[in-house]
């Protein structure tokens, strides 16, 4: 895989870097390294449903208010469009949250990669006293102590355990659904020339050309390698996320973050684990001086914003589910404590 793939130098001639990434992109699109996503067929519909449920519901968190869908709001392309999130008791978030749109599709979750998938990752935020502040046992009770979710875990998993490894399990096979096939960069993909235009076909080819491509690629135009945030140049934040160093603890790793999905990536706004560029121009700009130490023209930056937005998909429909109610058992919430 490409996990740990480090460019070293941006002067290797790109065309085997090319070569290598359609080598690694199967056969299907081979003549591009970007691949279509692909729609997903729910098998356990019950468990997604049950799954749906408990990433609306703030009742997992401390103060009974936030719900994963406070921070990765799914009108909003599963992201929150602040600098970095709010949790509990108005806490300001150390990082920006990223969008769970296609994040099944990620190598590993986190701008560190510090979850290995979905259902690992699950369990941080209730936990997290600047998220959700919960604990999972707390979580469990709570669940417990409501009589439609106790039948409904009985129901998708086939016995009475009802701990926070079930929880994980039921959110992130919700989360392994939101995903956004059929962009119209998708359908051109496919084989429709007329599905993006002559400036976004120009944006593609800049892309591509300049050198993006080596590290957004794949079905989910990145979230396949950790990378350098400053490349060439380095990058200048006040934000103290260190990346990847902060799991492995090997200085190499410093400033290595998950690249991220550019998939949606015009919903996903402000951009960088800092939140620090609110446009995508910005975002381009930054790419283009720190990564390859290029200088865009406006109108090439134009062209590739233009080209980015032609990656956003179909959003998950998503009917807004009922929450059953607490019981007279449930402990209230103590949102002012
Ligand atoms: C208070 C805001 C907040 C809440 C609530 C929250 N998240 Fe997050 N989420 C974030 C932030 C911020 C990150 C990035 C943290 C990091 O990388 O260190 C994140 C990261 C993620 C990721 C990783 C995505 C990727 O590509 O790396 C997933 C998946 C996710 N959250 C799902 C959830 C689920 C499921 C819940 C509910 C159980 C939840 N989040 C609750 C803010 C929040
Ligand atoms: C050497 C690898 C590399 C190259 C080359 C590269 N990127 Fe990135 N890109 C990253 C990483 C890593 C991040 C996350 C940086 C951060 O948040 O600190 C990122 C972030 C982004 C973001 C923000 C996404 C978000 O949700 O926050 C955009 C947009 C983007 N890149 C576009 C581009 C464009 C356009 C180019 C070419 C001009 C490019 N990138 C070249 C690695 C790369």
């Amino acid at each position: 895989m490409m996990k740990n793939m480090r460019i070293p130098s941006l002067a290797r001639p790109l065309g085997a870097m090319t070569a290598a990434l359609l080598l690694a992109a199967g056969a299907a699109h081979a003549a591009e390294p970007i691949s279509p996503i692909v729609a997903v067929k729910v098998t356990n519909a019950a468990k997604v449903d049950l799954g749906k449920k408990l990433f609306f519901d703030p009742r997992l968190s401390r103060s009974g208010f936030i719900s994963c869908n406070s921070c990765h709001n799914l009108s909003m392309g599963g992201s929150d469009n602040i600098t970095s999130s709010i949790g509990d008791r108005w806490q300001k978030g150390p990082i920006n949250s990223p969008t769970v749109l296609n994040s099944s599709l990620n190598l590993a979750q986190f701008w560190d990669g510090r979850a290995k998938d979905l259902k690992e990752q699950a369990g941080g935020p209730i936990a997290n006293p600047g998220e959700m502040a919960f604990t999972h046992d707390l979580a469990v009770d709570l669940l417990r102590s409501i009589p439609q979710y106790v039948t409904e875990f009985k129901a998708v998993f086939g016995h009475d355990k009802l701990s926070i490894d079930e929880v994980t399990a039921a959110i992130a096979a919700f989360e392994e659904t939101l995903v956004t096939p059929n962009a119209r960069f998708d359908k051109w993909l496919q084989g429709d020339k007329t599905a993006i235009n002559a400036q976004e076909l120009r944006g593609y080819e800049l892309f591509k050309s300049s050198g993006c491509i080596a590290c957004h690629n794949g079905p989910n135009v990145g979230g396949a390698s950790f990378q350098k945030m400053g490349l060439i140049e380095p990058y200048k934040t006040t934000n103290t996320a260190e990346g990847r160093f902060a799991v492995t603890k090997q200085d190499i790793d410093r400033f290595y973050f998950k690249v991220p999905t550019l998939r949606n990536v015009e919903l996903t706004y402000p951009y960088f684990h800092d939140g620090a560029a609110d446009t995508l121009a910005q975002a381009v700009d930054t790419m283009g001086r720190l990564q390859l130490g290029r200088k865009f023209s406006e109108a090439e930056i134009a062209d590739v914003v233009a080209f980015l937005q032609t990656l956003t998909g179909d959003q998950p429909r998503v009917v807004l589910p009922i929450l059953p109610p607490s019981s007279d058992k449930t402990k209230r919430p103590q949102p002012f404590d």
